[in-house]
């Protein structure tokens, strides 16, 4: 499942990836907010919580840099949260980092480069070996 969420800052953005994982089909459940102002350390954990519940979840959370909710993300054990503002990153971040959470900046991207950065980041797999020994060291 991919659980997406965000503060009022990222909401706009957020509606714009739901309407394109709509177009294509994809499951998704919205964790909020419905656009009211909201604090995005409470959104990160409850997406986060969220994607904990099986390997195969994944979040997608935004704020208004991306900053504050990687921050947040990043906090909680199990979660890797990928602040990402270009291809090559959100690419790489699940090949090398088997990153679980994207995060993106809803006052920084357009709907349409942020729904690029979403299908490579859904549909890249990890690489594992060597990257799965790193990230082992990141929860030691
Ligand atoms: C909200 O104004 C803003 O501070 C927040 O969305 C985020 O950008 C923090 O990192």
């Amino acid at each position: 499942m991919i659980y997406l969420g965000s503060d009022h800052a990222g909401f706009v953005l957020k509606q714009g990836l739901i309407k394109h994982l709509e177009s294509r089909g994809m499951e998704y459940t919205d964790c909020g907010c419905n656009g009211e102002t909201v604090d995005y350390p409470d959104i990160a954990k409850l997406v986060c919580h969220n994607v904990l519940g099986g390997n195969e979840n994944r979040g997608v959370l935004i704020c208004g840099t991306g900053v504050g909710a990687s921050m947040a993300a990043n906090r909680i054990k199990g979660i890797r949260a990928a602040l990402c503002g270009d291809y090559y990153s959100a690419k790489y971040t699940r090949l090398h980092n088997d990153a679980n959470v994207i995060c993106l900046g809803g006052r920084v991207l357009g709907a349409g480069l942020a729904s690029e950065l979403l299908e490579v980041f859904l549909n890249t797999e990890f690489e594992g070996g060597k990257h799965a020994l790193r990230i082992e060291k990141l929860d030691s």
